[in-house]
């Protein structure tokens, strides 16, 4: 088994990674629970494969564990869900000593963890994120909340879990589409922070290493996150790509995934940082090669005003300031202040 120690300002948690933890999860969540009662909480897609076994898991304790199901999509990730889990809770008699296991992706783990924030202003919450993206990045770091119709992510909390349990099995029935979704945020780790990393990506079979990749890719996250769990100012490099990304995938009505479109932010902002000099040379071409390796299309479907436009909208930047994340080189990164009204003259 792997393991690593979240440090977070606000509270320290394990995350421990081995295929086939799952079916033995009872056996580390167990001494982290004050109450006698367990929620899980899942969607439509993942409720079909791993909900029994986490049941199961549970069978022979003293626990009463009880499920909530909600339909899967980034549509659902809204308070209209959340109210529908308070309910299940208070129904079920949840008491602030008990506590809720989210099982699924980036969507069920940001849900499930807004919801525990603020049931009873804050019940404990555990992640078994069950997609390459939730496992290398969303299920570890305490950010979660809800979409509303202005954007996404525009309502939530900084809360951490008790425990982040991951088991590289679930990896086998997840469709390539969601596959190549995660890549995004793996090479993006590459990007910032570890040359080795992004050369390993290079050389070697994802599929075949995808536990030592999660490693790399959580030891980088941990390491953020004890050192800025608010993001006030390091934290911001997590954002690499995702500037003009988010806009990206706002402009495509949400039909390409996060992590293509992070793909595409990545090229995008490293072809301009690169052409204004403070990026070293071949750079761009660099990521765009390894994306393309990893089935990741770095075309830009969009144009460059439309993008920044989106981006100079975005409600969760400040008034007139957008902090770009660049990396000077690949594993080093930098935050660079703009105007926004200058943005779319530095992609160009
Ligand atoms: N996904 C970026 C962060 O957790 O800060």
């Amino acid at each position: 088994m792997k393991k690593l120690k979240v440090n977070a300002q606000s509270a320290q948690y394990d995350i421990l990674i081995e295929k086939g933890i799952l079916r033995r999860c009872a056996q580390y969540i167990t001494p982290l629970v004050r109450g006698k009662r367990l929620m899980v909480i899942t969607d439509t897609n993942v409720a079909p494969l791993y909900l029994s076994t986490v049941l199961n898991a549970f069978k022979n304790t003293d626990f009463i564990v009880s499920t909530h199901i909600f339909k899967a999509g980034e549509q659902n990730k809204n308070l209209s869900t959340v109210e529908k889990i308070y309910d299940a809770l208070l129904e079920n008699d949840f008491t602030r000593k008990d506590c809720i296991i989210a099982l699924g992706g980036g969507v069920c783990g940001d849900i499930s963890g807004f919801a525990a924030a603020t049931y009873m202003r804050g019940i404990d919450f555990i992640q078994i994120p069950t997609t390459l993206l939730s496992q290398v990045d969303s299920s570890v770091g305490g950010k979660t909340g809800v979409d509303t119709a202005y954007g996404k992510n525009l309502v939530g909390a900084f809360y951490q879990p008790k425990l982040v349990l991951i088991d590289p099995d679930t990896l086998d029935t997840l469709t390539d589409h969601y596959f190549i979704d995660g890549m995004g945020e793996v090479v993006k780790y590459g990007c910032i922070e570890s040359a080795e990393l992004f050369e390993f990506l290079e050389n070697n079979d994802v599929k075949e290493n995808i536990e030592h990749i999660i490693l790399e890719c959580l030891k980088i996250k941990a390491d953020v996150v004890a050192k800025d769990e608010k993001e006030s100012s390091l934290r911001m490099i997590l954002n690499f790509g995702h500037t003009a990304g988010h806009s990206i995938e706002k402009l495509s009505d949400f039909s390409l995934s996060h992590g293509e479109c992070v793909a595409k932010g990545m090229v995008l902002i490293t072809q301009a940082s690169e052409k204004l000099g403070m990026t070293q040379k071949g750079t761009s071409e660099r990521i765009a090669s390894l994306c393309q390796k990893l089935n990741l299309n770095t075309e830009i479907p969009f144009s460059i005003e439309d993008i920044s436009d989106n981006a100079k909208n975005d409600k969760k930047g400040s008034d007139d300031k957008i902090n770009l994340v660049l990396i000077e080189k690949i594993g080093n990164s930098l935050i660079h202040t703009i105007n926004k009204n200058d943005f779319a003259q530095f992609l160009s």
